[in-house]
């Protein structure tokens, strides 16, 4: 038998009900921010990756699914939404459109990480892309709206921390400082930090092995370290969100996994996860437009972990089992009977009823107990000489009550639907 790869899940059934209720919650809270879908490939060119992501991040560096193809281009299946929305935006000129484009995805997504509990190799992302919003209102509409998708679904216990990256300019200086502080432990670092100390320092605050994490603790604090325009931005993100009573936390230690972040940063967590305990991540990337080829525009989004969200509403005690039961299944007993059976139900689901019939060539005995099993709510069973008769007995499932009906459709989809 081949089972399916590691860090992989199939969507059952039983499950799909609740991947639409999430979908659907989705799409209704996108309407009402005016956030309109869009769709991009599953993969797109390497480089897009790298200079989107970042060539010093554990995603670029060690997570990303990238083979050659048979015309001998190096391609990747998308690690993130973020990258591919920028390509997309630039090269379909949606910045000539009045701004802000305002779009959203839901998605698949290919890390190749170490599988645990809400972390996963293909994984789905329901996230947001707000493009050309300049003033600091748009970071508030962007959580906001992560928000109230959650509240939709009725999550509850969760934590949105908030943090500020700042700027090109304030973070160069910061660098300097990381440099500095993450010098003193250099023989100590993993190989992968060692590397990043001199290109990339920050990301080591972001490094999952234990020692470089217990190094970076009492590393210095960008928050501490804003310049005064990113200073006043994030104020004035805060002012907007105390204006909306939304609760928050400061939380100086959020410099998120991805390369392309400038100024707001923010993590919705969840208590009810364990060690992957974000489920939603986002911030802004004023420099990654035109990193990828644009024209200077302000960038910013968030990404939710459909699975990692899914683990919550479990945990919260969710389960979704809207069954599909048929309002109708109809039993026959041979072959003219059978023949009839399958217009009857024909007809009927092109009105939009759920109709049944034997597919397994049951007995009558064995369609019947086959009809209760799937919850039918009513029953009829044809042969010669109901279809002679052209009447049949149509009993309700529920009272147990047996009502003679012309077998004609209009009469029997009046009596069902
Ligand atoms: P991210 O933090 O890498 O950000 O991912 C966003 C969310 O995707 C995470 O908070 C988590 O819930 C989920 N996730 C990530 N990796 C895995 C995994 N291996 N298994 C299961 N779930 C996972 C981004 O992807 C950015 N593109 C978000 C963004 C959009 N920033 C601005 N716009």
């Amino acid at each position: 038998m081949i089972n399916k790869p590691k860090g992989t899940q199939d969507i059952l059934p039983q499950d799909s009900p609740l991947w639409r209720k999430i979908e659907d919650a989705a799409h209704r809270v996108c309407a009402a921010f005016g956030y309109q879908e869009m769709r991009t490939p599953v993969f797109e060119d390497t480089s897009l990756f790298q200079r989107g992501v970042g060539d010093s991040t554990d995603v670029v560096q060690k997570e990303m699914y990238t083979f050659e193809d048979k015309g001998g281009r190096s391609i990747t299946l998308r690690p993130e939404g973020t990258a591919s929305f920028v390509r997309s935006y630039i090269e379909n000129s949606l910045y000539a459109n009045p701004q802000p484009t305002k779009l959203y995805y839901l998605i698949s997504c290919y890390r190749y990480e170490k599988p645990q509990s809400g972390r996963l190799r293909e994984f789905h992302q329901f996230g947001v892309e707000c493009f050309g919003g300049t003033t600091d209102a748009t970071d508030v509409e962007v959580i906001t709206l992560a928000l109230r998708f959650f509240e939709e679904l009725d999550v509850k216990d969760l934590v949105l921390n908030l943090n500020s990256i700042g700027c090109p300019v304030c973070k160069k200086e910061y660098n300097q400082k990381l440099v500095e502080y993450f010098k003193q432990y250099e023989d100590k670092l993993c190989d992968t930090c060692k590397e990043r100390l001199y290109k990339n320092p920050m990301r080591i605050i972001d490094c999952k092995s234990p020692i470089c994490s217990e190094i970076a603790a009492d590393a210095p604090k960008m928050i501490d370290h804003l310049c005064a325009d990113c200073q006043e931005h994030f104020d004035k993100t805060r002012a907007y969100l105390d204006a909306l009573k939304v609760p928050y936390q400061v939380n100086p230690n959020i410099v998120r996994g991805l390369d392309y972040y400038t100024r707001t940063v923010f993590e919705i967590t969840s208590s009810s996860l364990g060690a992957q305990s974000t489920v939603c991540g986002g911030g802004r990337y004023n420099g990654l437009v035109e990193e990828l080829g644009g024209k200077p525009t302000e960038g910013i989004g968030f990404a939710i972990g459909l699975e990692r969200l899914i683990l919550i509403l479990k945990n919260q005690g969710y389960s979704a089992v809207t069954e599909q039961t048929p309002a109708l299944y109809v039993a026959s007993i041979g072959e003219e009977a059978d023949m009839f059976t399958q217009k009857l139900v024909f007809t009927l689901r092109s009105k939009g009823i759920h109709a049944e019939s034997d597919l397994c060539g049951r007995s009558v005995k064995a369609q019947m107990k086959y009809a209760n099993k799937l919850g039918a709510k009513f029953t009829m069973v044809l042969g010669e000489d109901e279809i002679k008769r052209g009447t049949a007995d149509l009993k309700n499932m529920e009272t147990g009550e047996t009502q003679s009906v012309s077998l004609d459709e209009d009469t029997i989809y009046t009596m069902i639907k």
